[in-house]
């Protein structure tokens, strides 16, 4: 970009991109209420890189981001854009924040978004990471926005599919989003009160669960509820297995996108908040090519490689001891 390293800088880009995740709106309340405080004009770019390629920008002055705190989703839309790998599609989104005079990026979303950031600051541009995503898998941060309210919509179904298992006396398995990594499965699980959490943490042992099952109904279980991370096994084919083995009849749910929608907690909103306003305090110092994170509840800026480069550490390790215990 232009804008030299020393200039101050006087109009910030925000996008949202990936997967949407509940709270996204409350950090882009929070990013435009500090950034205009902090004597910044803000604009939004719609539908993420995608938007930032095809050149949409809107203004966001105060009211544009009134009553969005209660909003799932992302107001600004989203996109999963694949071409923005390629660096000639990077270098024409660069020319549109020319254009609109844009100093300083805020990107708000998940691993891929934050490669696109990292992309685009080791071509010059200044940006800032904010992680949103419901699947809790960016390093740099020990919550990810989204991740609460993803947890708690977890818990509410496996509430609901209790009802039913226990009416039939059966096993229901449900399965749940996280990618690759287990932490929706293992903390929406113990909320939920799972009997069995399957992660891709740990090796999934078919035989060694049917057998667990089976001893379960023996010394009189009456039903069970398994969570099972996505990308495992197929639940409907673990769930006829399961029937053909133990002889207990077996249902399974795929929650789908239902665990990303509706408003988000209060955590979310808190947390969404307090990142955002963080990421507009790094700007006003001058500091860029980092992401902003929570740690034991201080706020922390780690660097948008570092970031990328880690593995996140999980919530897998330090809760699963306590799901075999209470199950
Ligand atoms: O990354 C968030 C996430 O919800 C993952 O948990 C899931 O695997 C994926 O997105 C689904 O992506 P899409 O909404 O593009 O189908």
């Amino acid at each position: 970009m232009e804008t030299s390293e020393n200039l101050p800088v006087k109009r910030i880009g925000v996008l949202t991109s990936g997967g949407d995740a509940p709270g996204m709106n409350a950090a882009v309340r929070s990013i435009v209420r500090a950034a205009i405080d902090e004597g910044f004009e803000v604009f939004g770019i719609k539908d993420g890189f995608l938007g930032l390629h095809q050149d949409r920008f809107v203004s966001l002055d105060r009211a544009c981001v009134n009553d969005i705190i209660t909003r799932g989703g992302t107001f600004l839309g989203t996109a999963r854009f694949t071409a923005f790998k390629e660096e000639s599609i990077r270098a024409e989104a660069i020319e549109n924040l020319k254009k609109h005079k844009i100093d300083a990026l805020i990107t708000i979303g998940g691993d891929g978004t934050y490669t696109g950031a990292l992309r685009l600051h080791e071509m010059g541009v200044k940006c800032i990471g904010v992680p949103a995503s419901i699947d809790n898998d960016v390093h740099g941060t020990e919550y990810s926005i989204g991740f609460d309210t993803a947890s708690n919509n977890i818990m509410q179904n496996m509430d609901r599919l209790r009802d039913t298992s226990s009416s039939h006396h059966r096993v229901t398995i449900i399965e749940v989003m996280g990618r690759h990594c287990g932490d929706l499965a293992v903390i929406g699980g113990i909320a939920g009160g799972a009997d069995y959490i399957i992660t891709p943490e740990a090796e999934f042992k078919k035989e060694s669960l049917f057998s667990k099952v089976s001893q379960a109904f023996v010394s009189g279980k009456r039903h069970a509820l398994i969570c099972l991370c996505e990308n495992i096994i197929n639940a409907e084919t673990l769930a006829s297995e399961l029937e053909c083995t133990t002889g207990i009849e077996c249902r399974a749910t795929v929650l789908g996108h239902i665990q990303r929608g509706g408003s988000p907690s209060a955590m979310d909103r808190v947390l969404a908040s307090q990142l955002g306003c963080y990421a507009v305090k790094l700007i006003a110092a001058g500091e860029y090519g980092k992401c902003v994170g929570i740690e034991n509840n201080r706020l922390i800026a780690t660097d948008i490689v570092e970031a990328i480069n880690t593995p996140k550490k999980t919530k897998v390790t330090d809760y699963i001891h306590l799901s075999s215990k209470i199950s």
